[in-house]
């Protein structure tokens, strides 16, 4: 893999034809050390976000041995890492994923949303005795960017009664819930955890393990979180108040939080028509949320003469394929004087961005290089004023 100082070394060195996967591990392992040093709990890396090897090693390296995979793929793929502890924290799998899981891979770790699904999960695993039962609960979102309520978690009296039945067949009874990805104020956690706590209260069942999800925030130009230490605060305050024992396991599954940071994606201008930027990757490949959430990733052109005087104006982007809807509408500020030909660094892109590329119209082939140089934004660094764009 070739290693370069920044992306102007890279660019200047190869002049690349394709849009290139710029890793940097170096962010990836900053951000596990941070959550190995503040989580008051375990941490399971959410494998959905990013698998690429380089950031999986620097996770790793640094002391991430657990991780949430959501498919047979993702589980197969995770099981090659030497001494992993693995969740299947899909709340809806296939029988044969399931199956699989437990007797192939020795996962004993599953979430759950449903009766019908822990009737799945007892008869797939021929009625095991040492099951890690999590049940999802839904929790309200709360200044997030991507909700995940609508489609999992249970409430009410069926999650009581679900909590009830899974007790009887588990050895291990979890409560887990997600409050949403890029969700950017604490608060949220304190409602879910209120939300679990009355539960409990209700079902009147003895819970081993609280696990909390993902949902902590990384850094864009349009979305500024709080401090991630005041998302530990609060956790560890509401946990305190949680009607558990103190063996009571805590565990986060963070994605976004562990990679977005770690992996810029640089692309080429292909046409300039005044201000919309014909690049090559789009909606299609790793600007997935750029085009259907409007995330606005930090950009900075790649110029040796750049005047760093020069203003900057907005820009759209639109990608490589046929498809209209391969638009980014931005707005992405940019030198006045940028054209076709030259490079773009689209940064804080390491969370669900290469997971999400296809190959329609022929396009999704990159080529990976690791950069050694720091990331546009960081949320890790105690000073997390970003450094200035196009310096
Ligand atoms: C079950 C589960 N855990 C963890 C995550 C990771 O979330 P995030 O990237 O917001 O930290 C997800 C994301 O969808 C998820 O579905």
């Amino acid at each position: 893999m070739e290693k370069f100082r920044s992306a102007l070394d890279m660019v200047t060195a190869l002049k690349p034809d394709l849009p290139v996967f710029a890793a940097r591990p170096h962010a990836a392992g900053r951000a596990a050390r941070w959550f190995i040093n503040n989580f008051p709990g375990e941490i399971a890396y959410a494998y959905k976000a990013n698998s690429s090897v380089f950031l999986l090693g620097a996770l790793y390296g640094a002391g991430i041995t657990q991780f949430d995979v959501a498919s047979v793929a993702e589980l197969e793929d995770a099981a090659t890492i030497p001494g992993v502890r693995l969740h299947f924290m899909h709340p809806v799998k296939a029988r044969h994923a399931i199956r699989k899981a437990y007797f192939d891979y020795d996962i004993k770790c599953f979430a759950l949303d449903s009766e019908d699904e822990l009737q799945k999960i007892v008869e797939e695993t021929d009625g095991a005795k040492n099951l890690e039962l999590f049940v999802r609960i839904s929790v309200p979102a709360k200044n997030s960017r991507v909700p995940l309520e609508h489609k999992f978690g249970i409430s009410g009296q069926k999650a009581q009664r679900l909590l009830v039945k899974t007790r009887q067949v588990a050895d291990e009874l979890g409560i887990t819930f997600h409050v949403g990805s890029q969700t950017t104020t604490p608060d949220a956690f304190a409602m879910a955890f209120e939300e679990a706590k009355s539960l409990i209260v209700k079902a009147g069942v003895v819970v081993d393990a609280i696990d909390v999800g993902g949902g902590f925030p990384s850094r864009y130009n349009d979305s500024i979180p709080s401090r991630l230490s005041d998302f530990i605060d609060v956790i560890k305050t509401s946990m305190d108040k949680m009607p558990v024992t103190e063996h009571c396991r805590l565990i986060c599954e963070p994605g976004r939080a562990l990679v977005a940071e770690a992996e810029s994606l640089i692309v080429k201008v292909d046409l300039r028509k005044d201000n919309s930027l014909y690049i090559n990757d789009g909606a299609y490949g790793a600007l997935f949320d750029a085009a259907h959430l409007d995330f606005s990733f930090p950009v900075k052109l790649i110029r040796a003469d750049l005047d760093p005087g020069e203003a900057l104006v907005p820009f759209e982007f639109w990608g490589p394929t046929c498809d209209s809807i391969d638009h980014m509408k931005g707005p992405f500020m940019l030198p006045a004087s940028i054209k076709e030909g030259d490079y773009i660094e689209i940064g804080n892109l390491g969370a669900y961005a290469r997971a999400m590329s296809t190959r329609f119209n022929g396009y999704g082939e990159y080529k990976d290089v690791i950069l050694q140089d720091d990331p546009m934004y960081t949320v890790y660094s105690a000073d997390v004023t970003p450094i200035a764009l196009n310096a």
